[in-house]
C-alpha cells in the first residue's frame, strides 16, 4: 500500500472548518479513485506537537542521541522521540495533502512548528559545506496544498498575497517533492459569497487536480 499524508492546521473542528470540510471531501473522492492508497492523519491543533529547543539538536537539524539523549529529562526525551517519529512519518509517505485556513496571509504557526520539527539532516535535508539538498527524490512524491481564505485574491496577483501557498511550493521543491498542486477556497468570510458558495466555486479546480493527483505515482 502507497502512503497519503493529510495534514490540517485549523483550530475548528470539521463540522465548521472549511479547509478540513474540503480536505475530507477530496479524500473521500481520491480514495474512491485509488483503493492503493492509506491515508494516515495528523492534525496539528489535535496532537502534542514539540517545540524544537536547541537542547534536542547535537548539530545543526541533528536530533540527539546516546548520552545527549539519555541526559535529557523525561519530557524532553519524549520531545525527542516524537520529532523523530513525525520526520519518519512524512519521509514515508508517497503523497501529501495539506489542508490548511489562510491566516495574516500565511499560514497558522502550528503548520510552520511541524515543519521546523521534521526538518532533520540525512532525513529530509542533507547539509554539506556546498549547502542544503533535499532527500525526498528517492521516489515520486506529490503534494495537494488547500487552502480556505476569508478574502478574495484575484487570480492575477494571487502569488502576492499567497505567502503559505508559494512558501510550501518552495519549500516542497526544495526538498525533493516532483509534483506540487494548489486549491484555492477564497471568500469564505465575504457576505456575498461564504463558506457554502466558496467551496462550490473551488470544485472544478478539485476535479482538475483529481485526474492528476497521483498518476504520476506508480
Ligand atoms: C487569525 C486569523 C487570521 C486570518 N487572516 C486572514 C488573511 O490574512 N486573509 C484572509 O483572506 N483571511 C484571513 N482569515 C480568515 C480565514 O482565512 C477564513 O475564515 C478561512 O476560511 C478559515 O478556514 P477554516 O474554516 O478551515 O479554519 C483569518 C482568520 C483568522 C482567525
Amino acid at each position: 500500500m502507497k502512503k497519503l499524508l493529510y495534514i490540517t492546521a485549523s483550530t475548528k473542528p470539521e463540522s465548521s472548518s472549511v479547509s478540513k470540510q474540503a480536505g475530507r471531501d477530496f479524500l473521500t473522492r481520491f480514495h474512491a479513485r485509488h483503493s492503493d492508497y492509506e491515508t494516515e492523519e495528523l492534525d496539528l491543533y489535535g496532537v502534542d506537537l514539540p517545540e524544537p529547543d536547541y537542547r534536542f539538536y547535537s548539530g545543526w537539524c541533528e536530533l540527539v542521541s546516546g548520552p545527549e539523549y539519555d541526559a535529557l529529562n523525561e519530557t524532553d526525551r519524549h520531545s525527542v522521540d516524537e520529532m523523530n517519529r513525525l520526520c519518519a512519518q512524512f519521509q514515508a509517505a508517497d503523497a501529501y495533502v495539506i489542508a490548511a485556513p489562510m491566516w495574516s496571509m500565511s499560514f497558522p504557526s502550528r503548520l510552520k512548528q511541524y515543519l521546523d520539527c521534521i526538518m532533520l539532516n540525512q532525513r529530509l535535508i542533507r547539509l554539506s559545506p556546498n549547502g542544503v539538498d533535499g532527500l525526498l527524490d528517492d521516489k515520486e512524491r506529490e503534494m495537494l496544498y488547500i487552502q480556505s481564505s476569508g478574502g478574495v485574491y484575484p487570480k492575477l496577483i494571487d502569488w502576492k498575497f499567497n505567502y503559505g501557498v508559494n512558501y510550501c511550493h518552495d519549500l516542497f521543491k526544495r526538498l525533493g517533492v516532483k509534483h506540487f498542486y494548489k486549491v484555492l477556497i477564497q471568500g469564505t468570510d465575504m457576505t456575498d459569497i461564504g463558506p457554502a458558495k466558496a467551496l462550490a466555486c473551488s470544485q472544478q479546480d478539485f476535479c482538475e487536480v483529481l485526474e492528476k493527483f497521483c498518476g504520476c505515482i506508480q
